[in-house]
């Protein structure tokens, strides 16, 4: 079996728990602040991704256990990117799965499992939703839609609510997901145009850099240079308006 498959195979079944899991009860648990959260849905789902994953003998580095970040091959699982959605009952949440070498990104898996929908992306072959190809469209900042998200750190969140204000007048819209890997893979999709975000961890964004890169996306640091799985701050965006966000955002 490829990788790829092995990925699919885990995120489907991830997928059916955070299924089952958002209909019925379990247990939450405060991480970081009050909206940091964690439930015994989250640690089901990682414990069939890292079963279906151990077939590989690849390293695995997941969200709710305590692997360090690694330069070296490596799985990055989040097994349910947008736990606060999940627990209010907001329909967007899904299980996301990257594979990188060498600080590059490889192979990104995410699958949202209530709409049914497998993005993924291959270096250099491309990326998909349910077998579809996906590019990104061309747009004005004037006309795109962008997304972030608001660190849990309150001082952090200060800032992200600042940045928001720098950029709102220059675009239609701004939006607030609850999900970074579907953040990323919707950019890849040309739902919307650009999405940033000033603290994110390689779980929340190494598979959606692998898919949406694969559709056209660019994605760096804030300062413009190529993002990092260490680095915390990321801005991805269709071409045409990447500089214009950078500089909206950082003044250059
Ligand atoms: C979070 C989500 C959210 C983003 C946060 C992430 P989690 O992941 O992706 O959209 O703003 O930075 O931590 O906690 O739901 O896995
Ligand atoms: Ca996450
Ligand atoms: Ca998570």
């Amino acid at each position: 079996m490829e990788i790829i498959e092995i990925m699919i195979e885990a995120a489907k079944k991830a997928g059916s728990i955070l299924k089952d899991g958002y209909e019925s009860s379990y247990d939450v648990k405060i991480k970081s602040s009050s909206a940091d959260l964690v439930t015994s849905v989250d640690l089901d789902s990682q414990s069939a991704i890292i079963e279906t994953l151990e077939k590989t003998n690849i390293p695995i580095v997941a969200e709710e256990s305590t692997q360090k970040i690694t330069e070296k091959n490596a799985f990055y699982v989040d097994p349910l990117d947008g736990t606060l959605n999940f627990v209010h009952g907001i329909p967007f949440f899904c299980v996301s799965i990257g594979y990188w070498e060498n600080e590059m990104p490889i192979i990104g898996v995410v699958y949202d499992p209530l709409r049914d929908e497998l993005f993924y992306g291959i270096k250099d072959k491309g990326a998909y939703l349910n077998g579809k190809k996906l590019s990104v469209k061309k747009k004005d900042l004037k006309d795109s839609i962008l997304s972030t998200g608001l660190p849990y750190n309150r001082q952090k969140m200060m800032r992200a609510i600042e940045e928001t204000k720098k950029i709102i007048s220059s675009v239609q819209e701004v939006r607030i997901l609850g999900s970074a890997a579907l953040s990323l893979c919707y950019l890849a999709a040309g739902r919307i145009d650009g999405y940033w975000e000033d603290e994110i961890y390689p779980w929340d964004v190494a598979a959606g850099i692998a898919i949406s890169t694969e559709a056209g996306v660019k994605i760096t640091n804030f300062d413009g240079k190529d993002y990092k799985l260490k680095e915390i701050e990321i801005v991805g965006a269709i071409p045409e308006i990447h500089q214009e966000i950078l500089r909206i955002l950082k003044g250059f």
